[in-house]
């Protein structure tokens, strides 16, 4: 079938992007669903900065890439072997596709799929397949998903069944920053009540810890980013004490109103200088989670000592070590019973045409989460 899709067609272009255009609204055929694939419409779909890291070349890719992974639809067609979703169910999108049989799979840890990892590198579905081309020549895929388009084919494992009394534009949040912020607060950190929370980067994920952090129960939740519009915002939301780390003394101005550091600080800004904040903020004893994916070639680092005498714990959180089928739909709960307020997040729907104008005000902190619809 033809559809409508975004392809980012060059790496590393200059912002504004609105002038440079490195993505590129195309009509391509689709092919339809393989062996354990669905075929979804897809209704709406987030702008995060996993996207953006790709169209700057802090996250490289093959190209050309049809982009995108954090969305929600509906399932117009199932291919063999689907047998637990129906035409017509809607869904979420999941960013590693899972195989079910690899050892973190075994683990129960499916956000460390080998073979989801190795299929996203490839810009491939979980099959090895690609469904989207321009006659002989085959389109990559976003993180087995590229939400970006009218229409998508994914792997089923990509795929979580929700409620369907959830606006899209709403839902598509849960499939990567609710699901990464959350699920760092609650699965990587586990954090309990009354615990003390800072979250450093106030995108769409932090403002997820953050809001994470609430529902759990956090006594203090400390908010830090370098845009004061962030921190507004973060004050609104809950967010006890806010900082601005462009202060040179930020790190000892948090210290010393948390008498001494927090108990959990999260990095989710996806930047080195946020990171050392993070690890600097962390009270002895305490737990610094990034879930922040910044260009490979850059390093954190810290006297090693404190690690020792400060029994400090650092911790790594990809897809807020959740099982999405698990977590997505209590997340949605949560929701709904207005403890998980994550509708607030989104700050604007675009159309697809404007995608290029939308990656310029994520890359300007200026947005939570921008929404498409395909
Ligand atoms: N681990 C995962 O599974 C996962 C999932 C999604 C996104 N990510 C990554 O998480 C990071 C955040 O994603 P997002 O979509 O929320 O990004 P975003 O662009 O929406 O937000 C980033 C925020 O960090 C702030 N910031 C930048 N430098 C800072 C600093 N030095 N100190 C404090 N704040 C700073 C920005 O002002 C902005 O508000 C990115 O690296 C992204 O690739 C990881
Ligand atoms: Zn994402
Ligand atoms: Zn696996």
């Amino acid at each position: 079938m033809k559809v409508t899709s975004a392809v980012l067609e060059k790496m590393g272009a200059q912002s504004p992007y609105e002038e440079s255009k490195p993505i590129v609204i195309r009509e391509l055929e689709l092919d339809a669903p393989g062996r354990g694939e669905v075929l979804i419409e897809i209704k709406a779909a987030g702008l995060c900065h996993s996207d953006l890291s790709v169209i700057n070349g802090s996250r490289p890719r093959p190209l050309p890439m049809a982009l995108g992974h954090e969305a929600a639809g509906v399932v117009v067609e199932t291919g063999e072997d689907v047998h637990d979703l129906q035409v017509g169910d809607h869904v979420v999108c999941i960013f590693v596709a899972t195989c079910g049989h690899c050892a973190p799979c075994q683990e129960g840890r499916p956000a460390l799929c080998e073979e989801g990892a190795k299929t996203n590198s490839n810009g491939t579905l979980l099959s090895g397949a690609k469904r989207l081309h321009d006659g002989n020549h085959y389109i990559n895929h976003h993180l087995g998903v590229s939400a970006f388009s009218s229409y998508v084919v994914t792997s089923r494992n990509s795929l979580v069944k929700i409620d369907p009394s959830i606006p899209f534009e709403k839902a598509a949040l849960f499939g990567c920053a609710v699901m990464t912020g959350v699920g760092a607060v609650v699965n990587t950190a586990k954090v309990k009540m009354g615990n003390s929370v800072a979250v450093v980067g106030l995108g769409g994920v932090g403002l997820s810890a953050l809001l994470g952090a609430i529902a759990a129960g956090a006594r203090e939740v400390i908010a830090v980013d370098i845009n004061p519009s962030k921190l507004a915002f973060a004050k609104t939301l809950g967010a006890t004490h806010v900082f601005n780390s462009r202060d040179e003394d930020v790190i000892d101005q948090i210290k010393k109103v948390t008498d001494g550091g927090v108990e959990f600080a999260f990095e989710t800004a996806g930047a080195v200088p946020a990171m050392k904040v993070a690890y600097h903020i962390t009270r002895r004893g305490g737990t610094t989670t990034t879930t922040g994916l910044p260009h490979p070639d850059h390093e954190f680092s810290f006297p090693q000592v404190t690690l020792t005498a400060d029994e400090k714990v650092l911790k790594g959180s990809y897809l807020g070590s959740c099982v999405p089928s698990r977590d997505i739909p209590r997340f949605i709960e949560l929701y709904k019973q207005g403890r998980l307020p994550v509708d607030k997040l989104l700050s604007d729907v675009i159309p697809l045409e404007k995608i290029n104008e939308g990656f310029d005000r994520l890359t300007n902190g200026e947005v939570n989460r921008i929404v498409v619809t395909p």
